[in-house]
């Protein structure tokens, strides 16, 4: 009888609203959202197709619980991308069935990334499948999906690449500069229709369909432009049905925008599975694909590329990636290593500062790499505690090779490099690991012994920490001495 309720329910209500900022939902519509107190974000969405096929499901369902003992770890199979730093972001590798957000800013490289892993697929110089076994996840598959699974014999390598964005020539011109080969596992699709696109990856049944972008996507059974709440919603849920229906994967690219995303990933982030940000400078090579959101693997893992002619390149030693390539560190002023953890990696990257008298009467603080509050508080703590006049200096503060760096580790370095620079006192190869609190003393930072193995992995003897020294100013004396304590 409640059931019978729910849909009477469902089927009636029409609409609701979405803030493209946040994501939150609401029946009634407000020029602020509540939520994250953006104005005008709240458009409408259309719901009640949604709803009356969800709860049509339902109530086929035979609800039935199981025993804690009784539930089985159920293995997960697994698609590798070829790339083992894309791999390890994900957990393993992409799960069948699953729906994996990749965001990121325009022209960071996600078009590129996705054909890459497009083609190595359809070329099969990757396993075909990796069997996972150490998910927790519990037996209650939707009934397709299991019927999917005792086919995954026959699971071929197969790409349906389908771009709302490119023509098919341009993404075959993408693939040569990559070097792809003429695949004929790899399908091409220019089409931006969502309704076609999910039938024709249920007729195709490819073991990947990658979609680009998902703000591209429209249907005709939805009003609204394409990257509008509702049209994106609407396509990420028909893909989440081809996904968990026929248990095809599905990778699709979500756009993020200075402005505030036109109906980005923050909107979509709590219905796929995993979400993916593809991060880096245009300026600059190096490209950092984290995981934010991940059902079937750990969150906060990294992975580093660097854009080369052809296309993204793994970095597997990102430590000596970061480091500069001039050995001329016995006499380089303003640079301090140090180490920070990304995800469970701790990678040693390079401090530089240039501090010099200002003639201006609000100095400059230019922070690239480093949170600018952050530099603020540090070269406030650096004036009452170590005695530098930062009120009167131009301080620039960068992490080299256009790393970003928020592991609150890094401020020593951060300080010590800034004092580098001021006194002219050449820092060799220095690695600083340490917190800075507000009355000038070091804290303890988290994995320390492996960060330190680390650093002298990479011949590094010098290592001032929070062990050696217990506040900044002694940290700061002991650069003067050019010994140091090594650990
Ligand atoms: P793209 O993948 O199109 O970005 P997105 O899909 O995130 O918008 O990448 C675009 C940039 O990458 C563009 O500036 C050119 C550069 N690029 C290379 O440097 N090397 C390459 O091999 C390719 C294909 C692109
Ligand atoms: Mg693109």
């Amino acid at each position: 009888m409640r059931f019978v309720v729910l849909v009477a329910f469902s089927m009636k209500s029409s609409s609701s609203f979405v803030c493209e900022s946040c994501g939150y939902e609401t029946p009634q519509w407000y020029g602020k959202c509540p939520e994250c107190g953006e104005w005008n974000t709240l458009k409408e969405f259309q719901i009640s197709n949604f709803k009356s096929q969800i709860s049509k499901n339902k109530t086929q369902e035979h609800l039935k619980p199981q025993k804690l003992s009784d539930v089985k770890f159920e293995e997960k199979v697994r698609l590798s991308t070829g790339f083992s730093e894309a791999d390890s972001v994900l957990g393993g590798g992409i799960v069948k069935g699953s729906v994996v957000l990749l965001a990121g800013d325009p022209g960071v490289g996600k078009s590129t990334l996705l054909l890459q892993i497009a083609l190595n697929l359809a070329s099969q110089k990757v396993p075909k499948i990796g069997r996972i076994s150490a998910d927790k996840n519990t037996k209650n598959v939707h009934p397709k999906t299991s019927s999917a699974s005792s086919t995954s014999t026959t699971f071929s390598t197969s790409v349906l690449y389908v771009s709302g964005e490119e023509s098919e020539q341009q993404i075959k011109y993408r693939a040569e500069r990559l070097g792809g080969q003429k695949d004929p596992n790899l399908l091409l699709l220019s089409s931006t229709d969502i309704d076609s696109i999910a039938s024709l990856a249920e007729r195709e049944n490819p073991s990947l369909l990658i979609i680009d972008s998902i703000q591209t996507m429209t249907s005709e059974n939805l009003q609204g432009l394409a990257g509008s709440v509702g049209q994106v919603r609407y396509s990420t849920f028909q893909l989440i049905k081809v996904a968990k229906g026929m248990g095809i994967p599905v990778v699709m690219i979500g756009h993020v925008t200075k402005e505030g995303m036109v109906a980005g990933p923050m909107v979509l982030s709590h219905m796929v599975d995993t979400v993916l940000f593809l991060e880096g400078e245009k300026s600059t090579q190096t490209r950092i694909l984290r995981s934010f959101k991940n059902r079937f693997g750990p969150v906060d893992e990294v992975g580093i590329f660097v854009m080369e002619e052809k296309g993204l390149v793994e970095v597997t030693d990102p430590s000596n990636f970061f480091l500069t390539k001039a050995d001329s560190g016995q006499v380089l002023t303003g640079s301090v290593l140090t180490s920070t953890v990304e995800g469970t990696k701790p990678l040693i990257v390079e401090i530089q500062a240039l501090s010099i008298s200002s003639k201006l009467p609000m100095p400059r603080r230019i922070a690239s790499g480093v949170d600018p509050k952050r530099l603020e508080l540090l070269l406030s703590v650096l004036q009452k505690h170590v005695g530098i006049p930062t009120y009167s200096l131009d301080i620039y503060v960068n992490v080299a090779g256009g790393f970003k760096v928020s592991d609150p580790a890094t401020d020593l370095a951060v300080c010590l490099a800034i004092v580098s620079s001021y006194r002219s006192i050449p820092t060799g190869k220095t690695v600083a690991i340490g917190e800075v609190g507000l009355l000038g003393e070091l804290r303890g930072v988290t994995l320390l012994d492996k960060r330190i193995r680390e650093a002298k992995k990479l011949g590094m003897s010098k290592i001032i920490t929070s062990v050696n020294f217990k506040t900044l100013r002694d940290a700061v004396v002991s650069l003067g001495q050019g010994t140091g304590e090594n650990t």
